[in-house]
């Protein structure tokens, strides 16, 4: 059988980087195709070809048997190539509908109430719930994802690529995803896969190709291969997690936060009479699907935005109406679960990002002036200690693949030292190799007496972290636990709401 699609010798150069590099890629039809590779290998730039967000220096796009030429993301959805981009493509003031009839082309009027239709078909289908009369600024990370999914879905298309569909879906989301993608390619669809997550890639993968340094460097169908083996290929050495236990006394309350209420524009009651505190030397997971008031809660926390009532105490100190200038001029540190809307200024250069809080201390500015020169050795200081992959502080932070962004948003975040760090999401997008060295990094931090919020939805990463757990659910702290006397499944069954 002839493949659907055949990518073969794409070479795309920016500067001196070849990002792809004479690439090969065959995806049949009907199939799942999986690729994979570490933080920077060249996995978004090669499907933003196929997609024409980029035009390739040399090599061919076969579609069919017929060679295509895709100049930009209308042809590729004209050709019926759909793609769900790493990085969300909405415009955050316009509601779903909007959004939806934006991308796809459509004259607003005519079509606003087909296309909600439309999108409640997809909705109700798939098990993507979404209003579509939503603004998308006030939906969670997890909701406006499922609306890129539709998005994508919304025209009929031959081969949807899913570029790290998964990083901010909750398991259950991802497993409710992996139904769609078996429908789609019942129906004949064909999904280009990215992930870094090996038992997704061996759950939903009919084949897998690596790639490496922008090269396609190994292919095999997953029926022939094991996790291990994949991560061999990406990392070229076996991974190791750290467990993260520790003797410390945790004799201080670093954070309190007491019966905090907080009501958003979309959402009111998001969060409902919390009350928790987190020690020195802990780190306190929160488990919870995505959405049950993490965000409003984080976002709260750090007076971004207001709360409804209830305090919040920071090493003994009443921080509740601080404003959150006065809030990061503390040692507090944040990992956002967004990092391009919260954690950084993406068209500015790498070396304005790693030190955009404190600029005008001593440690940038000598006589009222910004030194660059010290700014720059800082940058270059975190690009090496945490291995980003990039040629340097004067690169466009945006210009960075979507790991290595993420890689320097913690990297900066965890170089302040801080006392009190709210880690939301913190690995994730980055691949295996990285991921064991962000953990290591969190706890070493924890041992060296920070206390850590750690909000994540994958369970695994809870569970190995964190010294106490606490579960969200509807904006409440339903149950509060221990990764040793809890199970996996205990904790799900909090997670949906259910007592034990
Ligand atoms: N517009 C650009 N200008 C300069 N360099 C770029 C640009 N786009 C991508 N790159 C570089 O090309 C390389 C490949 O990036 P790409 O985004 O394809 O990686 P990736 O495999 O998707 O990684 P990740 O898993 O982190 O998403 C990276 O080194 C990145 O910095
Ligand atoms: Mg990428």
């Amino acid at each position: 059988m002839d493949p659907i699609l055949r990518l073969k010798n794409i070479t795309i150069k920016f500067g001196a980087l070849t990002a792809n590099d004479n690439v090969c890629l065959d995806i049949n039809k009907g199939e799942t195709h999986a690729i994979l590779g570490e933080n920077g290998a060249g996995k978004s730039t090669l499907m933003n070809i196929l997609y024409g967000v980029l035009k390739p220096d040399s090599g061919q796009i076969i579609l069919d048997g017929q060679e295509v030429n895709i100049h930009r993301p209308r042809d590729a959805r004209a050709l019926g190539v759909g793609m769900v981009h790493q990085h969300f493509m909405l415009v955050p003031a316009l509601t779903v509908v909007e959004n939806i009839i934006l991308a796809t082309c459509q004259t607003p009027l005519i079509n606003m109430k087909k296309t909600s239709q439309r999108i409640r078909e997809l909705s109700t289908k798939f098990g993507l719930e979404v209003d579509p009369a939503a603004v998308v600024k006030d939906l969670s990370v997890g909701q406006q994802q499922r609306v890129e999914i539709i998005k994508a879905l919304y025209d009929s298309c031959k081969i949807l690529i899913l570029d790290e569909p998964t990083a901010v879906l909750t398991p259950q989301e991802a497993k409710e995803l992996f139904k769609i993608i078996r429908q789609l390619n019942a129906a004949g669809t064909s999904v280009a896969f990215i992930s870094h997550k090996m038992n997704e890639i061996m759950e939903i993968a009919d084949r897998i190709t690596v790639l490496r340094g922008g090269k396609s460097v190994w292919s095999a169908r997953k029926a022939d291969t094991n996790e291990k083996e994949l991560a061999r290929h990406m990392v070229g050495r076996d991974i190791v997690f750290t467990s993260s236990e520790n003797g410390a006394i945790r004799d201080k309350k670093i954070l309190e936060v007491k019966n905090l209420c907080v009501s958003t524009a979309y959402k009111k009651n998001a969060v409902k009479d919390l009350s928790f505190s987190v020690c020195n030397n802990e780190i306190y997971g929160i488990a919870g699907v995505d959405g049950n008031g993490q965000s409003e809660m984080v976002k709260a926390l750090l007076s971004i935005i207001p709360k409804d009532s209830g305090q919040v105490i920071f090493c003994g100190k009443d921080i509740t109406h601080d404003s959150t200038k006065e809030i990061f001029s503390k040692t507090i540190g944040h990992i956002p679960e967004d990092r391009l809307n919260m954690g950084v200024i993406s068209r500015f250069f790498i070396f304005e990002n790693t030190s955009f809080y404190n600029y005008r201390t001593d440690e940038f500015s000598s006589r009222n002036s910004i030194d660059w020169k010290k700014e720059h050795s800082y940058s270059d200081k975190l690009i090496q200690k945490f291995n980003v992959k990039a040629s340097g502080g004067k690169a466009v932070f945006s210009t960075l693949s979507g790991g290595n962004q993420q890689k320097l948003v913690v990297a900066r975040e965890l170089d302040k030292k801080p006392r009190f760090l709210i880690a939301a999401h913190p690995t994730r997008g980055v691949d295996i190799g990285a991921t064991e060295s962000i953990r290591k990094h969190l706890i070493q931090q924890r041992d060296q007496g920070c206390a850590i919020i750690l909000i994540s939805t994958e369970l695994e990463e809870i569970m190995s972290l964190s010294d106490r757990i606490g579960v969200m659910y509807e904006g409440k702290m339903i149950a509060e636990t221990t990764p040793k006397e809890a199970s996996i499944e205990q904790i799900g069954l909090w997670m949906a709401g259910k007592e034990s």
